[in-house]
């Protein structure tokens, strides 16, 4: 058993559920050219206008999303309450900058709670901790105007400490407003670069921030992204594959690596570099093997849904997910003991005892297990419940008693017809 850091939130279900769904949706969806665009094109607040006049989502239908998710195997869902544009998707009493002041005319954040709730799955918000729209935000590296001849100045009209009032004042609006909230995502802290500040805890007053978020609900799952060193539940790798267990100071931690389909988090019109599904499933088991769990991006449009090829995407993962998510849900790293063999992932179910042998490359004739002889009761392909033939060929019949040794697996020639074929292991 891994010595896993514990967490102050419940994170029992969140090692279970392992799949959910990221939703970025905001303004730059009309832009269609990054989420970030506001900082890329150092575009004003006066300029960015054009965009809240004409947010407009006439077919958004959350139970659309919800269904989406539900069928692709996602078990809880985390979505851009507010992104670094600063635009809300809720009804806050703290600003007009939100969507029912726009076209939309209506809180959109409400009907997708309900929605995804109403499918079993768990509610998680991500908030942007930057604000490129507030008045009170100061001017620092990443900023839009970061690069305006009038930076000082604008400067001196702003407090950072009136901008985090905001900030936690809208905390408890979302932790008080929609129920149980299963997932609080903040985003994110940054060092100063040259004559520019970043911002971190004193910014945000994180320390005040948490002790009023674990009142509010005790149970909630924190990020790590509040530039602090405790009181955080779990690490966010991004965009990138960590290649074992996360770990903090040496000791392993519960994780989530974040994914897009391509490259940008808002919807993008003309990105090309959209990963096949059989990658997208290979990061969501990859993640599982090693201890992990995945939250995989939908940037949805302007007028409200998720592109086809998302929903193309999300679709092929539902196929394989309905057939393989027993060596996902649950699951988790398999025990030392186990190695993984060539072109495979490992995940293993602690309470059921099996073990999942993922291959992403379909050898000839035998896949050979070291360290599986004696230990295995029953091998049968998932897809289909059908047997495989196991023998032990070990050099020395010794090793398979004293369980060293390997176990040969006898498979069809042909690859069965699923993007990743899994072994399901019943062990003794
Ligand atoms: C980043 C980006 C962002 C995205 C997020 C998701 O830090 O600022 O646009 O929302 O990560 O993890």
């Amino acid at each position: 058993m891994m010595d896993v850091r514990p967490t102050q939130g419940d994170s029992s279900w969140f090692t279970q559920d392992r799949f959910g769904m990221f939703i970025h949706w905001g303004l730059y969806a009309l832009p269609a050219r990054h989420e970030w665009i506001r900082n890329y094109e150092q575009i004003s607040n006066e300029d960015y206008e054009k965009y809240f006049k004409h947010f407009d989502p006439d077919l958004y239908d959350p139970n659309l999303w919800a269904a989406a998710a539900c069928d692709a195997g996602m078990k809880y869902f985390v979505i851009t309450t507010k992104h670094h544009e600063g635009f809300c998707l809720w009804d806050s009493a703290l600003t007009d900058y939100k969507a029912p002041n726009t076209p939309a005319g209506r809180d959109l954040l409400t009907p997708m709670v309900e929605a995804f709730r109403s499918r079993d799955m768990r509610v998680g918000f991500y908030h942007s901790l930057i604000d490129w729209h507030h008045p009170e935000f100061m001017v620092d590296k990443l900023h839009p105007m970061r690069n305006s001849p009038d930076r000082e100045t604008m400067n001196l009209a702003r407090n950072q400490a009136n901008y985090a009032k905001y900030l936690h004042g809208q905390v408890r609006e979302l932790l008080t407003q929609f129920g149980k909230i299963d997932i609080m995502w903040f985003d994110f802290s940054y060092e100063p670069c040259e004559n520019l500040p970043g911002k971190g805890r004193e910014d945000w007053d994180s320390q005040n921030l948490i002790k009023m978020i674990r009142e509010l609900q005790p149970d909630i799952i924190l990020n790590d992204r509040l530039d602090l060193k405790d009181g955080w539940d779990i690490k966010t790798p991004e965009q990138y594959m960590p290649r074992e267990w996360v770990k903090v100071d040496g000791r392993p931690v519960v994780w989530e690596a974040c994914h897009t389909f391509s490259g940008a988090w808002g919807y993008h019109r003309d990105e090309s570099s959209w990963k096949s599904e059989e990658q997208l499933i290979q990061i969501l088991i990859d993640s599982v093997s090693k201890g992990g769990n995945l939250l995989l991006n939908v940037g949805p449009t302007g007028r409200g849904e998720f592109d086809e090829r998302a929903l193309s995407r999300l679709k092929s993962m539902g196929e394989w997910m309905r057939r393989h998510g027993r060596s996902i849900y649950g699951c988790t790293q398999a025990p030392a003991e186990f190695k993984t063999p060539e072109d495979c992932r490992l995940t293993y179910n602690p309470e059921k005892k099996r073990l999942y042998v993922h291959v992403f490359a379909w050898p000839f004739g035998r896949i050979y297990l070291d360290g599986f002889a004696g230990k295995v009761e029953y091998a049968q392909l998932l897809n289909d419940a059908s047997e495989l033939k196991m023998d032990s060929v070990a050099k020395d019949p010794a090793q398979i008693s004293s369980g060293d040794g390997t176990l040969a697996i006898t498979l069809p020639v042909k690859k069965p017809n699923v993007t990743i074929p899994v072994i399901e292991l019943f062990l003794k």
